[in-house]
């Protein structure tokens, strides 16, 4: 089933609550109304007998009634559908007003000492099946002869009126009905505009304009919020797509010096006629800038891959101490060049994806040896903290100043882009530490202290998550 729309919704439950309320309030007022004109014409019927009791009563005998026979009449006379009929004891007529012949053998007869109240009137129908009301009273002339008072109406005007009037209320209810609707819609759709202008809004933004921001200065404050959390959302999409930009542009620059370099020697090395020597050297050199430029491209797409959210993590478990010695062995070529000591202590065992450990300690330890003076050491231990596993990497040198040691870990960053000598350093070493860590569900610290000392550290949890 296709949603509806919200306009379509709302409309709906105003509609269901108006109509219900409408039809509830036509119906009591109805019967009401109905109820009080039914009250009235038996209490006038009541009264009429009453009255008609009393005029009796004055007379002496039955002659004298008959003949003033007007006098009693003359009280039912002013409803049409009334009528009037007075029998002598032995059931013979003596007055007879009935102009809608309406059938007046009511079963009961009140006994003439009793007062009349509306409760005994009875009912019986007519040939047309209308309801009559009526009541048959004794009543008692003066010498004592006893009569009896017959006064009915006829229902029929009465339900006529009520029918029409009730056909009357439905066609009126039917018009609110439609004008609730109607309006109900018109209300809602206005009051739905500012979503509608939000919407409208949003459908402008893309990725070339991510800076627009959508406003809710016009809109009701339940909108706020959700304006605010899109914002947001905005400002992240708009980050990121900054960051993508950068990263773009900071690779191709970077990508771009190594192929100069191979360009430019080789360019100068075709100038003139060279040596087998000189073009071994040459293509040597022109191998390792093809390494560099290879392996940045391999940083690059390990960093893309450890976004991704399929990427799967090898954990294992290892100790943590002869795997620090392994890597210390492995840099040990390039630390003996350097005159520089690796010492590495401690023990722990730890669960993690151990070719990933060792590429992030690789790449502590790389940056160590570079900026390490001579005829000095690094450390590296692991030590067991409260949840987690760390290790620290901590070499002498210059320093790092403290407002970089933040940005260390974006992409391409270098502290110094002019004197890091990019033959060598990409900038991307220590963001692929972070997301290692990342990936582990832990972080990675960096420390400088004023003496010179450089400590990053690695923090594994032993809980992963
Ligand atoms: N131990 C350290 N002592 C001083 N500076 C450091 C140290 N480690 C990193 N840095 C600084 O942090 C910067 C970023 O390091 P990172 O490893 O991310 O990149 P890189 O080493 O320059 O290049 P890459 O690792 O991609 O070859 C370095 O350029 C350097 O300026
Ligand atoms: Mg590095």
């Amino acid at each position: 089933m296709r949603t509806l729309s919200l306009t379509a919704r709302l409309t709906l439950i105003f509609t269901l609550v108006t109509t219900t309320s409408f039809a509830l309030v036509g119906v009591l007022l109805f019967k009401a109304a109905s109820q009080r004109i039914i009250e009235q014409d038996e209490t006038n019927l009541v009264l009429s007998a009453r009255h008609l009791r009393r005029l009796a009563g004055e007379f002496a005998a039955l002659p004298d009634l008959v003949a003033h026979q007007d006098r009693l009449v003359i009280s039912v006379l002013g409803d049409a559908s009334n009528a009037l009929r007075i029998t002598g004891s032995d059931g013979q007529t003596l007055v007879d007003h009935n102009p809608l012949h309406l059938p007046l053998a009511f079963p009961d007869t009140i006994a003439p000492d009793q007062r009349l109240v509306p409760t005994m009137l009875e009912s019986l129908r007519d040939t047309h099946g209308d309801t009559v009301r009526g009541m048959a009273a004794a009543g008692k002339l003066q010498d004592g002869t006893l009569i009896t008072i017959i006064v009915a109406r006829s229902l029929a005007d009465r339900q006529l009126l009520l029918r029409h009037y009730q056909r009357d209320m439905v066609r009126r209810l039917l018009a609110g009905m439609a004008a609730a609707i109607l309006l109900g819609y018109l209300l809602i759709r206005q009051a739905l505009r500012p979503l509608r202008t939000l919407a409208g809004q949003a459908a402008t933004i893309s990725a070339h304009n991510l800076g627009t921001r959508l406003s809710a200065s016009n809109a009701p404050p339940e909108l706020h919020a959700l304006t605010a959390t899109l914002n947001d959302m905005l400002s992240r999409l708009e980050e990121g797509f900054s960051r993508v930009w950068r990263f773009t542009v900071d690779l191709a620059h970077d990508l771009r010096t190594p192929i100069g370099n191979l360009r430019g020697t080789n360019e100068v090395a075709l100038t003139r006629p060279r040596t087998s020597e000189e073009y071994q050297a040459l293509l040597g050199s022109n191998i390792e800038e093809c390494d560099r430029v290879s392996r940045m491209i391999e940083n690059v797409l390990f960093l893309a891959r450890a976004e991704s959210p399929q990427f799967a993590l090898q954990r294992s478990v290892f100790d943590v101490g002869d795997e620090l010695q392994l890597i210390g062995d492995y840099f040990e070529g390039i630390a003996a060049d350097a005159e520089v000591d690796i010492r590495v202590a401690g023990h722990a065992r730890l669960l993690a994806d151990r070719d990933l450990f060792r590429r992030a300690v690789g790449n502590l330890l790389s940056n160590a040896l570079r900026y390490t003076p001579r005829h000095h050491a690094i450390d590296v231990r692991v030590e067991e903290a409260p949840g987690a596993i760390r290790i620290l990497v901590e070499n002498p040198g210059d320093g790092i100043a403290p407002e970089h040691l933040d940005k260390l870990f974006d992409r391409f960053y270098r502290v110094d882009r002019a004197r890091g000598d990019s033959a060598h350093s990409a900038g991307l070493g220590l963001s692929i530490v972070r997301s290692i860590l990342d990936l582990h569900g832990g972080r990675v610290t960096a420390e400088s202290e004023p003496s010179g000392t450089t400590r990053f550290t690695l923090w594994f949890p032993t809980a992963p998550p």
